[in-house]
């Protein structure tokens, strides 16, 4: 069974049926404002924070739902339709979703007429446009009601908690002179701190309206459910009730004619700001203008680093759809999609990953970001696990990876521009409760997070790594305290004895990696201790992280029992031990044939990588939540998508292109030929696919969207499998292809000049030299070293065996 497929130019996914296995979503948005959209105007938008400023009502379960969501009604005499299919379902005769950059179409023909509905974010207003359209193509005059429909949260998704107390504090109503209708809550309320709320939610309409409705119980009856609109409208103002928008238009249609008109939904910053946008939006003609200019800023957004395979799959995932996911993922985190709880804010490490990945598309927005993370920092290398744009740092405690994750950052940075000179920026340290070796609470502490001076970005670097290369237990690995990369062995340390391997070889990669830089800045000493550490940490890993079944354990928990051991019945090898092993660069001569036979053997299976084999059974307080998942679900043992990414990249380290190539191909979206099976969105990558010790659902997709998988297949597939890869002195060419690829090709701007590379592989090979020719002439050895120029350059690489 097919739901759809992509446009001939790959820009657009076209769902053809409404009822997807789950609903396929899309992002609209700018930096301010998104709504998070399905292919029948499910969903909700939200302002800032996903948590904080909840425009629309939508919790977790409603993903089973696809409901409520942005409606456009039509009704003509007592014939009431659904331009969006949901939530009427009613038959159509004709259905289509276009799965836009940055907009989204659903067009739809009933009763006779042809609609269809364009929502988008306008790039500098928060808020977003309906633009519905609708043609008689019948020989007689119409006379159509048209409603634009959508249902109130306004505040925290705390209040969820206790709903119909938060309802009591709305205060919705349609203003005429306006023409709009106005939402707010009286106030922000969380215990012991109750504050003004300065923000005000509107939806407004292009024709002026004749009926409109603010009270859900009043528009929809008794046993409120949308399905049941029937279009007659009350006027209703709400006080203290579930509040909802509903605008009703008249217009009368001569035969074959068409007319557009638009609604329009946001937030601000007080009423004038709103009365601003809506007087701003007077005429179809500017908001058909705004969607052309968001169309042409998304395409010019995603369009460096274009390749060109033998694989159609792959050109139209890397140079489209993963881009445009990463963007997704830069912006809004882990937090806002169908799946998430939508608990606002930006994680540490989420943050690092999603800002390395995005460097070759927008090296400023990452540059950014990373001085924001780096402001997270505390003197003591300790980091703020997140934060957000509303209320700031988070204050929980740290996750013991995080001040890993910066360093390979900053240094895919500084190898992206050349400028080494940023690790000197000044950045402040922070200081906050957590204030104690980031894990205590300083008891005497009160308020808010505070600066506590300032140091350079190398010292903060520095300040973490030190850390973490500290904050060790019985065998001189690091602690796992609550985490590692994996949120769910949340339990395995809490007591601050249980160890991670695998945070020991992130630390040994990370401190290579700071010794490279600090050898640029001439700290030759500093370089040669983070070395020594390097090497310290590597032995340790060596000799208390090595199974002698043949790969390399996960930790031990604070009982000093390991997992991901041969000694452990469940969970008794883990994947990313075995991959950032390789990453790492620590793995000695003897033990790399070992290590990949093993996860061959325990973890590959149809559908990927298992994250470990076999899954947990039942819940283990020695290690955490991942033990009371499903089997195969999230991390007890699914093809976690960012951990087979990370596979992947390790396959590429070590020169084979074949399994890189199949690791990626595994859980590419578009790949997924049984779309029964696998339910997602075809054209986003999943956070995991259900694994194979899943009792009946191996291969489902789950939480797509918002994953590091984004970032680092981008990476993997340009900078590793075809392998351009930014380097400190120049572009440096180094593939790992699939043998049977005989040429390959990728263009991609680097420090102020834009290079075609054409691969060859004549031979059929995963890996060999390569010899190349810049603008026609040999270059000595596999660097480009930068043009800064603006000009084009053609580059051939043609691989050796
Ligand atoms: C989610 C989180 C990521 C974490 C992973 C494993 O993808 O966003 O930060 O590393 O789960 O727990």
């Amino acid at each position: 069974m097919s739901y759809g497929h992509f446009s001939a130019d790959s820009k657009e996914y076209i769902i053809t049926d409404p009822a997807t296995p789950r609903p396929w979503i899309n992002y609209l948005t700018n930096d301010q404002y998104c709504a998070v959209i399905s292919a029948t105007g499910g969903g909700y938008s939200f302002y800032k924070d996903s948590k904080t400023e909840r425009l629309m009502w939508w919790i977790g379960p409603n993903i089973l739902y696809d409901r409520p969501g942005r409606y456009i009604f039509i009704k003509e005499g007592n014939e009431i339709n659904s331009l969006t299919w949901e939530p009427f379902r009613k038959k159509l005769e004709s259905f289509e979703c276009h799965v836009g950059l940055g907009y989204q179409t659903i067009k739809s023909s009933f009763n006779g007429l042809q609609a269809s509905v364009t929502y988008f974010v306008p790039q500098n207003e928060t808020c977003e446009i309906w633009l519905v359209k609708i043609k008689n193509p019948s020989k007689k005059t119409r006379e159509l009601a048209v409603f634009g429909y959508m249902e109130w949260f306004i505040g925290s998704t705390d209040y969820i908690n206790f709903y119909n107390i938060s309802v009591l504090w709305n205060r919705v109503r349609f203003d005429q002179e306006l023409n709009a209708v106005l939402a707010h809550k009286t106030a922000f309320y969380e215990e012991f701190n109750i504050k003004d709320n300065p923000y005000v939610g509107f939806f407004s309409s292009s024709e002026k309206a004749s009926g409109w409705d603010c009270n859900k119980y009043r528009c929809l009856g008794r046993f409120n459910s949308e399905e049941h609109f029937s279009g007659n409208l009350t006027q209703s103002i709400c006080d203290g009730e579930d509040a909802i928008a509903c605008l009703g238009n008249k217009i009368t249609l001569k035969p074959g004619e068409e007319k557009t008109l638009f609604f329009i939904l946001g937030q601000t910053r007080g009423q004038s700001e709103a009365e601003k946008i809506i007087k701003k939006y007077n005429s179809v003609a500017l908001a058909e203008k705004e969607l052309e200019k968001v169309k042409q800023y998304w395409v010019e957004k995603i369009s460096p680093v274009q390749i060109e395979t033998p694989d159609k799959d792959f050109n139209n995932i890397i140079n489209y759809w993963v881009k445009y996911q990463l963007t997704m993922c830069n912006l809004w985190s882990r937090s806002p999609s169908f799946y998430h709880e939508g608990q606002g804010g930006r994680g540490y490490r989420d943050s690092c990953q999603d800002a390395e990945g995005i460097l070759a598309i927008d090296a400023e927005y990452a540059r950014k970001k990373i001085l924001k993370i780096a402001s997270l920092c505390r003197r003591d290398g300790t980091v703020a696990p997140g934060w957000s744009d509303t209320y700031g740092p988070y204050p929980n405690r740290p996750f013991k990876d995080h001040p890993t994750w910066l360093t390979p950052t900053v240094a895919a940075y500084v190898k992206e521009t050349g400028d080494i000179q940023f690790l000197n920026t000044k950045v402040p340290w922070l200081i906050d409760r957590w204030a104690e070796g980031g894990t205590k609470i300083k008891p005497d502490w009160w308020g808010g997070s505070k600066e506590d001076g300032e140091g350079t970005l190398f010292e903060h670097l520095l300040a973490q790594l030190n850390f973490t290369y500290q904050d060790v237990s019985v065998h001189g690995l690091p602690r796992v305290g609550e985490a590692d990369w994996n949120d769910a062995l949340d339990m395995a340390g809490r007591r601050q004895i249980g160890e991670s391997v695998w945070l020991g070889m992130a630390l040994v990669r990370s401190l290579k990696i700071l010794a490279e830089l600090a050898e640029r800045l001439g700290k030759t000493d500093v370089a040669a201790d983070l070395l020594e550490k390097a090497e310290v940490m590597s032995g340790r890993i060596n000799k208390d992280g090595w199974d002698e079944a043949g790969w390399y354990i996960a930790g031990y928990n604070d009982d000093l029992i390991p997992f991901g051991s041969s000694k452990n019945a469940e969970g008794s090898i883990y994947l990313n031990s075995q991959s950032w092993a390789i990453l790492a660069g620590l793995v000695p001569p003897g033990r790399l044939t070992t290590i990949l036979n093993s996860v061959e053997k325990n973890l590959n299976g149809k559908h990927g990588l298992a994250l470990l084999h076999p899954a947990y059974t039942k819940f283990d307080p020695g290690l955490g939540r991942i033990a009371m998942f499903s089997k195969g679900a999230k991390e007890n043992a699914a093809v976690f998508c960012h951990a087979q990414t990370f596979m992947a990249a390790a396959y590429a380290k070590i020169g084979m292109g074949n399994k890189t190539f199949e690791a990626m191909c595994q859980i590419m979206p578009n790949k997924q030929k049984d779309i029964e099976l696998y339910k997602t969105e075809p054209y986003a990558y999943a956070e995991y696919l259900i694994g194979p010790d899943h009792p009946y659902a191996y291969g489902e997709g789950a939480y797509t969207w918002l994953t590091g998988t984004a970032g680092w297949t981008f990476m993997a597939a340009t900078e590793m499998l075809l392998g351009v890869a930014r380097d400190y002195d120049g572009l440096r060419i180094s593939p790992n292809l699939p043998s049977r690829w005989k040429s390959a090709r990728i263009t991609r701007p680097f420090r102020g000049a834009d290079y075609e590379i054409e691969i060859e592989n004549p031979n059929g090979v995963e890996h060999g030299p390569v010899e190349i020719y810049v603008d026609g002439q040999k270059i000595e050895g596999n660097l480009i070293k930068p043009h800064q120029d603006g000009k084009i350059h053609k580059v051939r690489a043609v691989i050796k065996k």
